[in-house]
């Protein structure tokens, strides 16, 4: 097969089979196909778009390029929760125990934090000790011993994503929903799960600006998560202002805590409580969402989802009861009065990075001590002086996370209206 027809059967907009594809993926993959001709593919691709067959090929050989986990030997399900991104989005901490005291496992692979979104990996670095670096087999080994693990992808997981996705990154070839279909199913899809679910994103703070491009993005990974066999569903939710109060990496450790113990705010455990209560669903452990909810806050008020974190924290490595440095408080003031109208989440985000809490560029080192409270949210009225946010910084860069917080917020003298966070489940 040449690739040079492949590619231009995709420019001129024809489906590709499933063996072009194949031949393709594994071709890149072993670099017998070079970069050029892959980025000619994929920018035919983000023009062309791909029929729900060819997302489905896609993804299943980009699967294929690298090992997967297998699970022999244990009956109990595996499930785990996607999230395309936000500001202040520390879920995955809450989930992963709480389902594991549920007679679920959760192998998660996760991600670090770059450009204005943080990453599950960078506030798990926060704590004394954990390690996000495990092996297949420690992850297996933590898996099946505790219930829940969280690390980062081996060298050995799905390495055609690893080259394709640098490649779409300096290719402008990002933003096509069946690359991104590709890219995160397949990843998700090494994990050897039996039921999935996706927190689609849209708004300020999110990689979908708009709910009609989440939407698209969420029918697609559903659409080919079943295709492959594996239960999946997703909620659209909104990402016009953090998640929770702590956007920071040592702060949101504090606010999963708190979470765990019964004090979590309220948009925070919606979230996570309709998140976890799609797995329990899927996998016959709970027959309505009501009453997955019901278990799930079970797994709270008795302590166990607490303890299952600990748990998980000490097998890799890390310890919950070391103290966590959060740097120097001090309030930022609402410049005048009004209804907080907007909230820039991605400016949010911009702040924790001129902190040292993100990365500008991958490597960078991190400050995990840095972050900020919101003590308002979208809706709520303010006076001239009243305080809209706690700020931790060193006083180096105080300023200048100070500086984007309140450019990322926007008065008006009438409230403006404000929707619900979670707008609609995909199945
Ligand atoms: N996240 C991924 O893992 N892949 C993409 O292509 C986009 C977001």
């Amino acid at each position: 097969m040449n690739p040079v027809w492949i590619i231009a059967k995709k420019r001129d907009g024809e489906a590709l089979s499933d063996a072009e594809i194949g031949h393709f993926i594994a071709g890149y993959a072993a670099g017998s196909i070079p970069d050029y001709q892959m980025s000619a593919l994929a920018m035919a691709i983000y023009l062309q778009g791909m029929t729900t067959d060819e997302t489905a090929s896609l993804t299943d050989h980009m699967l294929a390029s690298g090992a997967r986990f297998e699970w022999p030997g244990s009956n109990v399900p595996k499930v785990d929760k996607h999230s395309t991104g936000g500001i202040g989005d520390k879920v995955s901490l809450l989930l992963a125990p709480m389902l594991a005291c549920c007679d679920l496992h959760v192998p998660m692979i996760s991600g670090r934090g770059l450009g204005a979104t943080g990453g599950t990996l960078d506030k798990l670095d926060a704590i004394p000790g954990f390690r996000t670096d495990l092996s297949m087999e420690e992850m297996q080994s933590v898996t099946d011993s505790v219930g829940c693990v969280i690390s980062g992808a081996t060298e050995g997981l799905v390495p055609a994503d690893r080259k394709l996705y640098a490649l779409r990154d300096v290719t402008a070839t990002v933003p096509s929903i069946p690359l991104i279909t590709g890219s995160i199913m397949s990843k998700k899809l090494a994990e050897g799960l039996d039921a999935l679910v996706l927190d689609v994103k849209f708004g300020s703070g999110a990689f979908m600006k708009t709910e009609a491009l989440a939407r698209e993005l969420a029918e697609s990974l559903v659409n080919t998560g079943k295709r492959m066999g594996v239960a999946t569903t997703a909620l659209l939710t909104d990402m016009n202002q953090p998640l929770g109060r702590m956007v920071g990496n040592a702060v949101e450790v504090d606010e999963t805590l708190a979470a765990l113990e019964g004090n979590g705010p309220d948009d925070l455990m919606e979230c996570t409580l309709a998140l976890c209560a799609e797995l329990l669903v899927a996998t016959q452990r709970a027959s309505t969402l009501e009453d997955a909810k019901t278990k799930l806050q079970q797994t709270i008020h008795s302590g166990a989802a607490l303890e299952k974190l600990s748990e998980m924290v000490a097998a890799q490595g890390g310890d919950l009861a070391a103290s966590r440095k959060v740097a120097p408080a001090s309030d930022v003031f609402a410049p005048a009065a009004g209804y907080i109208a907007s909230i820039d989440a991605e400016r949010l985000g911009e702040a924790v990075i001129a902190m040292r809490g993100g990365r500008q560029q991958m490597g960078d080192a991190l400050d995990y001590s840095t972050g900020f409270e919101m003590v308002v949210r979208l809706g709520d009225r303010v006076e001239a002086g009243q305080p809209v946010a706690r700020l931790f910084a060193p006083q180096d860069v105080a300023q200048a996370g100070r500086e984007k917080l309140l450019a990322a917020i926007v008065l008006s003298d009438e409230p403006p209206p404000v929707g619900p966070l979670i707008v609609d489940r995909i199945e």
